[in-house]
């Protein structure tokens, strides 16, 4: 158990960066109608409890994009939506893929919280123990209903809903069964998969439904030629649950989906055929191994803590369990909303960004180094991909793309060409992740299996990309765009540079572990390049200009060479790294997007400075109640000066 402690400096440095993880796994950007919490009216539901892992109201988020989810990095859902989406399950072309949708047959709901009831339900996001809770407490029962993404049976989310009967002051009463109204709501079939009808049959004694279909259109014909399969199992939901009196029981309901329909049924087999009680333990093992490996406990700030805590619940959610009961799927990657979203744009179709290798990947890192090799994996399973992608646009070596989902192909999304053409910096910040996964395993094993072809092969696409420019001497790097989206078809990004630069020197120093690679060509030959690489530096003001030609005073959209200092760790002079904070803290619009206070916060940290108000400008006001889930900075400030108008 890593243990840190916010008092001290270090630590809140990790806090920092552990917001930072979160902006990208649960931001919710908003195109709709949400307020940042001050201007929220109605009042969002408070967060009644005081346990640290537990987030419980007597209401829900009016808005369903804050209601929470749970996920096993298989399968996921937003609590009491009509959607579940699946690891590796896209469908659309091109920049219109996008999770397939599977509906809802997991969304099982209590009468008593669809309506206006007398009783007051508790609702729960436990995430101790991996599942959201509801509790109805009525005249002659209390119902209590679990739902939960099974850690072991990972192709399965359940659903369980215990009734215990109390005894009745009434002796009229007392002889009656107690009903409790029920209803399965899965929603309509959807658009993104051709589902064949259900088919019933009986499995250990209950009816089950299936239904298998097929993905409507390809990602790319090229590397998707044929469709992708799904089948979903469920189990048949009655219109009432009936306890005798006095009585208790505890009714089970499942939902299993897979590529594979044998994989789907066994896995309902397996959940019908555990007893109840064993079957939620067995999840919550599983869980706790996972949750309780690592983590940040923070003393003396019960909300912070519960922030950090609920970030490590929803970053969880969408990784992989590391044992279960049938083989793994593939895993696809981790999306900036998570596996339980992205069938929209405003979930990022469910694509996968720079932001997994430099938002989300260094506190996985740190904490669960084996995860950061699966995000590594993710890339080298597309590398072929990426080498087709380099090629075309007279690269060389390997060129990943700005957004990828099933095949690893350009899936940017039709509205922003340019991001794709330009954003190179994340076939770089691909190979900074590899640098900083050496840096902290040593896994020459993981060179040996594709990290030396990754690392080279990138190290080559930033070779053929660099130009030597005759005035100045130095190797440029024209047609870029930083993560400052502002600026495109610039020459020589501060950030781009830097980790192309990275990237180079990384080749030079796996060499002699990667000979193979090395059998025509000098390994020093990248080192040159990355020696002599333009880094934009004005002597006169001490900071760096964020690209060759950049004008003060002019606007950007969020933290670029701010990142140099971190996460990059560019070594240079204090004064510098404190006159590239001030300034560009100085003329990044308001609007930007989520990942620039933290950042600032880390620097200010490294310069021994009070972080408290950028720690604060990081999170307050955009961690929605009570369930934590964050609004992204941008739809914020829009939204609350949309409220003024
Ligand atoms: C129980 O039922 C009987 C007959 O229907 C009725 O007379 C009596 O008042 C009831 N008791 C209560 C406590 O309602
Ligand atoms: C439960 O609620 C659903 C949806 O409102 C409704 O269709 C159903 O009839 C209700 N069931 C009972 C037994 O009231
Ligand atoms: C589906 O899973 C079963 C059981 O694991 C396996 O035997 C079979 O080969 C799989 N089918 C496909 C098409 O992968
Ligand atoms: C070489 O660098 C100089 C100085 O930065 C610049 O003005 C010029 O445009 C560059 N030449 C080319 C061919 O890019
Ligand atoms: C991008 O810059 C190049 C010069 O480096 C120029 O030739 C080209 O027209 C620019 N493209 C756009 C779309 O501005
Ligand atoms: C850093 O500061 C030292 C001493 O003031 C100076 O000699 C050096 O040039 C500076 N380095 C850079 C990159 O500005
Ligand atoms: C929430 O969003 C803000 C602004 O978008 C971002 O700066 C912050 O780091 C995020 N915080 C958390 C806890 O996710
Ligand atoms: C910050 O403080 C630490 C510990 O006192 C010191 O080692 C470090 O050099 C300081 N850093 C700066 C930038 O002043």
């Amino acid at each position: 158990m890593w243990q840190f402690l916010a008092r001290n400096k270090q630590a809140a440095a990790m806090v920092g960066v552990l917001l930072v993880a979160a902006v990208v796994v649960i931001v919710l950007s908003t195109r709709g109608s949400g307020k940042p919490a001050e201007e929220a009216a109605p009042a969002e539901p408070e967060d009644i409890s005081e346990d640290p892992f537990e987030f419980s109201s007597h209401s829900l988020p009016s808005d369903d994009r804050f209601m929470p989810s749970i996920g096993n990095g298989h399968i996921a859902t937003n609590i009491f939506s009509d959607t579940v989406y699946m690891n590796g399950l896209y469908n659309g072309k091109h920049g219109e893929s996008r999770r397939a949708r599977i509906p809802g047959y997991a969304n099982v709901r209590l009468n008593s919280t669809l309506t206006h009831h007398p009783y007051s339900p508790i609702y729960s996001l436990d995430t101790r123990d991996g599942v959201f809770k509801v509790r109805v407490d009525r005249e002659r029962s209390i119902v209590s209903q679990k739902i939960y993404a099974h850690r072991f049976y990972t192709r399965a989310i359940v659903n369980q809903i215990e009734v215990i009967s109390k005894p009745h002051a009434d002796p009229n009463f007392s002889h009656h069964e107690i009903w409790i109204a029920v209803k399965l709501m899965p929603g309509a079939p959807g658009a993104d998969l051709d589902m064949q009808d259900p088919v019933a049959e009986i499995i250990h004694g209950r009816q089950v439904w299936s239904a298998c279909g097929q993905t409507k259109e390809s990602e790319d014909p090229i590397y998707q030629p044929s469709p992708v399969s799904v089948c979903a199992y469920w189990t048949s939901v009655p219109d009432h649950l009936v306890v005798p009196p006095h009585g208790s029981r505890v009714f089970t309901f499942a939902m299993t989906a897979d590529k594979n329909k044998t994989v789907a049924r066994t896995e309902m087999e397996q959940v019908l055929q555990a007893d109840g009680a064993a079957l939620f333990t067995s999840h919550v093992e599983h869980w706790h191994r996972l949750y309780q490996q690592a983590g940040m406990e923070i003393e003396g700030n019960l909300g912070l803590s519960k922030i950090v805590n609920g970030i490590w619940y929803y970053f969880l959610s969408s990784l992989p369990s590391e044992q279960s009961h049938q083989q793994q799927d593939r895993f696809y990657g981790l999306s900036p909303t998570g596996l339980a979203r992205g069938g929209t744009f405003d979930d990022y179709e469910g694509h996968n960004f720079w932001d997994t290798e430099i938002w989300m990947y260094p506190s996985l890192l740190l904490l669960y180094p084996h995860y950061a090799r699966l995000l590594l994996q993710y890339r080298l399973d597309t590398a072929h991909v990426a080498a087709d992608l380099a090629r075309r646009t007279g690269d060389k070596g390997y060129r990943f793309p700005w957004e990828s989902a099933f095949t690893g192909s350009e899936v940017t999304q039709p509205c922003c060409p340019e991001v794709a053409q330009y954003e190179q910096h994340v076939t770089g910040c691909v190979s900074f992740a590899a640098r900083q996964y050496l840096a902290v395993t040593r896994d020459e094993d993981w060179l040996k299996n594709g990290g030396c072809s990754l690392v080279t092969n990138i190290a080559d696409f930033w070779a053929s990309r660099a130009v030597i420019n005759y005035t100045t001497g130095l190797f440029d790097i024209a047609n870029v765009m930083g993560p400052d989206e502002d600026h495109f078809n610039i020459t020589n990004s501060a950030f781009t540079n830097v980790v192309a630069g990275y990237s180079l020197y990384l080749a030079q120093y796996v060499s002699c572990l990667c000979k193979s690679y090395y059998l025509t060509k000098n390994p020093d030959h990248w080192a040159d390049i990355a020696w002599s690489l333009a880094l934009p530096y004005d002597e006169t003001l001490d900071y760096h200009p964020q690209f060759s030609g950049y004008t003060r005073p002019e606007k950007i959209k969020q933290a670029d060479v701010v990142l140099l200092g971190y996460p990059l760790l560019y070594a240079m002079n204090e004064s510098t790294r404190r006159n590239d904070l001030e300034y560009y803290s100085s003329v990044t619009r308001d609007s930007g997007p989520a990942m620039t206070w933290s950042m600032h916060a880390v620097a200010l940290l490294q310069l021994n400075e009070s972080a408290e108000e950028a720690l604060r400008a990081s999170h307050e006001g955009y961690v929605r109640e009570p369930f934590k889930l964050n609004e992204s900075a941008e739809e914020a400030l829009r939204n609350s000066h949309e409220g003024y108008v």
